[in-house]
């Protein structure tokens, strides 16, 4: 059931990884681009941050999971940290875009504010996992990155809940505002959840988690 879930959780991640290259495919009249205003879309900032927001919000999605799972990391301890780095920055730079173009997002003050809540969150969460892991505390390091990874993969609960929210809301305005805050919060809250089921685990290293832990024995 746990490796099922692991599938389903790595496979939608690559999927809605990937979903970014519809701008590459796909003429910008058909694709979310067409439902921003003129002004906006005319804004050479707003087209260079919905870039760098797309790039590497899908880099920092597809490559993320792999972070998860104590025997891919154990084994390959060097791919791990070169993951890491490569995921620190992307998540930087596309939260960073993503902060800014809260602010442009569709829908009222609702759906910026869900926006940049999720952003600025994202962008915390990931840098504090970079600090406590620089002073080798990496039962904190884990904890922020799931807190982080859950932010990440709003980009696929946004996906999953917008075609139920149109079946449960008609108007369309009402459940992106919804769907702004929707793809986030449960998001941390599973994460919450699996950071403290991990203490009760027995592979766990460390006895406390604002202990320093033995470093090598999980990276
Ligand atoms: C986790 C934090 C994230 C935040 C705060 C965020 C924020 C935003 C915002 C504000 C927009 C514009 C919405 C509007 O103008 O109405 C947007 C669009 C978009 N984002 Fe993100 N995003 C996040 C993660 C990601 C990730 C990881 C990906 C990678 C797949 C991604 C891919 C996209 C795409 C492709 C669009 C264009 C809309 C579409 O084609 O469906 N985002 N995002």
């Amino acid at each position: 059931m746990k490796k099922l879930m692991f599938i389903i959780f790595a496979v939608l991640a690559l999927l809605i990884g990937l979903y970014p290259l519809i701008y590459v495919f796909v003429d910008h009249k058909y694709t979310f681009l067409s439902s921003k205003a003129p002004e906006i879309l005319n804004n050479p900032i707003w087209r260079f941050a919905f870039f760098c927001h797309i790039i590497f919000g899908s880099i920092s999605l597809f490559i993320g999971w792999r972070q998860f799972g104590s025997g891919f990391r154990n084994k390959h301890k060097k791919l791990h940290r070169i993951i890491g780095k490569t995921y620190i920055l992307s998540v930087i730079v596309s939260s960073l875009a993503s902060i800014y173009m809260g602010f442009y997002a569709n829908g009222n003050i609702v759906s910026s504010s869900g926006f940049v809540s999720l952003g600025i969150i994202w962008l915390l969460t990931t840098v504090l996992a970079l600090l406590k892991i620089k002073k080798g505390d990496i039962i904190q390091h884990q904890n922020f990155m799931t807190y982080s990874y859950a932010c990440t993969f709003a980009a696929v609960t946004l996906r999953l809940w917008t075609p139920i929210l149109k079946h449960m809301i008609v108007t369309p305005g009402l459940s992106y505002l919804v769907v702004a805050w929707l793809c986030w919060v449960p998001n941390l809250m599973v994460a919450y959840f699996l950071n403290r089921r991990r203490f009760t685990k027995k592979d766990i290293v460390g006895p406390s988690p604002f202990k320093k832990a033995n470093t090598e024995k999980i990276l």
